[in-house]
């Protein structure tokens, strides 16, 4: 495997079985800083199963997965994302009975509202904190456009920006990996241009993608390097064009 740089996620070696079915199976790869990097892969490949795990959802049942140096296998969910990875929908679903800007507040990390304890630290330094996070979520509303709809009730969003709505509630703990299991599943064309813009834009500014996705198009167009898994593990890593055209990658899609 070739990878340039140091990496700001990697995994050594890590292994998930169910029952007798080793979904990942040994699987060591790295992940290069600023860069949208493509999962590919046939079906029951374990690459969901990879991002389990990274998120902290399982624990291998070996290997080592590294944060910047750190290692976080085994942590739990919480922990991680506080470290910098959020895999999209692993924050849950969105509030139906709030509003998008309460849905972005309530997913900042320590929200007031959910310690009891931030009573005790003053009702002025509660108000400045909840303003600093309206404030917060307000941007990103309008980065990904959603700002005209920061009042409307989440439930009344269409498919579409639920989505949008997702990634939104994700950029709210300023994740320095994010893991998107096919983000664009079920998403009409125009909003997929977006929804790849704004991935794009946030690439642009540093952020690390980690992206499974089955659409060619969009994973030769838009990845920056792509990694190929089949039966728990990378049969190939680089720039799509070349991932695309391995005799291995070839052949573990033809044998389905
Ligand atoms: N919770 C589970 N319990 C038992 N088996 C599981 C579980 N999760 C995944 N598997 C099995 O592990 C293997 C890998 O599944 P996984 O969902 O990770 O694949 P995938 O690459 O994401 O596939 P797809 O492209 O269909 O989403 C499959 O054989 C699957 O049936
Ligand atoms: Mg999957």
């Amino acid at each position: 495997m070739t990878s340039d740089g140091i990496p700001i996620l990697s995994t050594d070696g890590i292994t998930k079985a169910f029952g007798g079915i080793r979904a990942v199976d040994r699987c060591s790869l790295a992940i290069q800083p600023g860069k949208i990097t493509g999962l590919i892969g046939p079906n029951g490949a374990g690459k969901t199963t990879l991002f389990n795990l990274i998120a902290g959802l399982y624990a291998p049942d070996e290997g080592t997965i590294t944060l910047r140096g750190e290692r976080i296998d085994g942590r739990p969910p919480f922990e991680i994302v506080q470290k910098g990875v959020v895999k999209t929908f692993q924050i849950p679903r969105e509030f139906r009975n709030l509003t998008v800007l309460e849905n972005l507040m309530v997913a900042y990390p320590g929200h007031p509202g959910e310690r009891p304890l931030s009573a005790l630290i003053g009702w002025k330094r509660v108000w400045d904190r909840e303003e600093e996070v309206r404030k917060k979520a307000l941007d990103i509303l309008s980065l990904v456009e959603l700002d005209q709809l920061s009042d409307a009730n989440a439930s009344d969003l269409s498919g579409g920006q639920k989505k949008l709505l997702e990634l939104a509630r994700s950029l709210m703990v300023d994740p320095k990996v994010i893991l998107l299991d096919e983000p664009l599943a079920g998403v009409n064309p125009t909003l997929t241009g977006k929804l790849l813009g704004i991935i794009e834009g946030l690439r642009d500014r540093k952020s690390t993608f980690f992206m499974i996705e089955h659409d060619m198009d969009v994973v030769m167009n838009r990845c920056d390097r792509v990694i190929a898994m089949h039966q728990g593990r990378p049969i190939a890593e680089g720039a799509p064009e070349e991932v695309r055209h391995n005799e291995l990658v070839m052949e573990a899609y033809l044998g389905g």
